[in-house]
C-alpha cells in the first residue's frame, strides 16, 4: 500500500464524482415508496465491505433533522442513549478521559454553534418517526448488500450534532455503516481495517472484549488514509472497524448514520473475544481469518460458554 491510499488527483476526482452522486435536497416523508438515496450499482458490489465509496440521499431538508425535531428527539431518549462531551480533541485520545462541556444535552443542542461540542443520539429507532426512515433507507441499501453479506438485522440509526471544528477522535466502529452528511460538511480521513500494520489482532481483540472503541493513531501511519470531505447530501460508507477518525467543517454538522449488522459478523466478534481470553494467559492465537476451521472452533466455543452462563445466571 503506498504511504497515502488516495492520491490528491484521485480525491479531486472523487469529490466531482460525489457532486453527481448529491442528491437534491427534497423532504420525503417517512414510509413513502419514493427513493431516498442514491447507489451506483457497480461501485456497491465492487467495494461494499472492502474500502470507502460515496452515495447521494435526499434527506437534507427533511423535518426530522429540524433543530426542534432533534430537541424533540433528544428529550424523549432515554439517558444512556445520548453520548456528548466538549469536541475541542486531540486525534488520539483516551476514552476514559474524553472531557465533558458542563452543558445539559438540552443545552448542548441548543448552543451547539457555540458550545464546542459533539453530541450524538444513539439507537434513535426508539422513536417511531426515525425507525421508519431508517428502515426506508436500509430498504435501499438491502438488495445491493444481500449478495455481498447476507441476513441483514439489527438496524441502528445514530444522529451525530456536532459544533464547527470539532473533532472525533481516532476510533473503530462494529457495524456495516453509511454516514449521512444532512448539514455542515466533515473532513473523513479512514484507514485501511485489513492491514495488520495499521489495526493489529490485539487492537481488535481489546475492542470486541472491552469495548473501547477508541485507538492510538501510531506516527508511522498518520498519513495513510482515504480523505472525503464529505457535504450535506453525500453519504459515505465505513467498512466494518475500519479505523478513522473526523473534523468539522466551519458549520455545525448533523449527519444520520445508518448502521445493519448480519450473522458473519457475530462469528468475527466472538472468535476477536476467544483469542483475547488466550492471549491474557500468555498464549498467542492465530489471528482471526487465518484458520477457517479453527475459527469456527472458537465461535463455538464462546456460544456454549455464553449459554451456560445465561442458563447460570438465570438460576
Ligand atoms: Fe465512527
Amino acid at each position: 500500500m503506498s504511504t497515502t491510499l488516495l492520491e490528491p488527483s484521485t480525491r479531486s476526482a472523487l469529490s466531482n464524482a460525489a457532486e453527481a452522486h448529491a442528491a437534491e435536497t427534497t423532504a420525503t416523508e417517512p414510509g413513502t415508496a419514493e427513493s431516498l438515496l442514491n447507489i451506483d450499482a457497480g461501485e456497491f458490489a465492487r467495494h461494499f465491505n472492502r474500502r470507502p465509496f460515496l452515495i447521494g440521499h435526499r434527506l437534507c431538508a427533511h423535518p426530522l433533522f429540524d433543530l426542534e425535531r432533534l430537541l424533540k428527539l433528544c428529550q424523549t431518549l432515554p439517558p444512556e442513549h445520548i453520548e456528548y462531551n466538549a469536541g475541542d480533541l486531540p486525534v488520539n485520545q483516551e476514552q476514559a478521559l474524553t472531557p465533558r462541556n458542563g452543558l445539559s444535552p438540552e443545552e448542548t443542542l441548543r448552543r451547539i454553534r457555540d458550545c464546542r461540542s459533539w453530541l450524538v443520539m444513539k439507537w434513535v429507532e426508539f422513536d417511531a418517526d426515525y425507525r421508519a426512515l431508517l428502515h426506508h433507507c436500509l430498504d435501499e441499501v438491502r438488495p445491493h448488500s444481500e449478495p455481498i453479506v447476507p441476513g441483514m438485522r439489527s438496524p441502528q440509526a445514530f444522529i451525530f450534532v456536532t459544533s464547527p471544528h470539532s473533532v472525533t477522535p481516532y476510533h473503530i466502529d462494529p457495524e456495516h455503516n453509511f454516514l449521512l452528511q444532512v448539514r455542515g460538511s466533515k473532513q473523513v480521513r479512514l484507514f485501511d481495517g485489513r492491514d495488520p500494520s495499521i489495526l493489529t489482532a490485539e487492537e481488535l481483540e481489546r475492542f470486541y472484549a472491552l469495548r473501547v472503541r477508541n485507538l492510538v493513531l501510531r506516527e508511522e501511519n498518520r498519513d495513510r488514509y482515504w480523505e472525503y470531505h464529505l457535504q450535506p447530501g453525500q453519504g459515505l460508507h465505513f467498512p466494518v472497524t475500519y479505523p478513522h477518525w473526523v473534523q468539522n467543517g466551519p458549520e455545525v454538522s448533523v449527519s444520520f448514520s445508518i448502521t445493519f449488522r448480519t450473522p458473519d459478523l457475530d462469528q468475527r466478534r466472538m472468535v476477536h473475544q476467544f483469542n483475547y481470553g488466550l492471549r491474557k494467559w500468555g498464549l498467542r492465537p492465530a489471528p482471526y481469518g487465518r484458520h477457517a476451521v479453527r475459527d469456527r472452533a472458537k465461535y463455538h466455543c464462546v456460544r456454549v460458554w455464553n449459554r451456560l452462563k445465561a442458563i447460570c445466571g438465570a438460576r
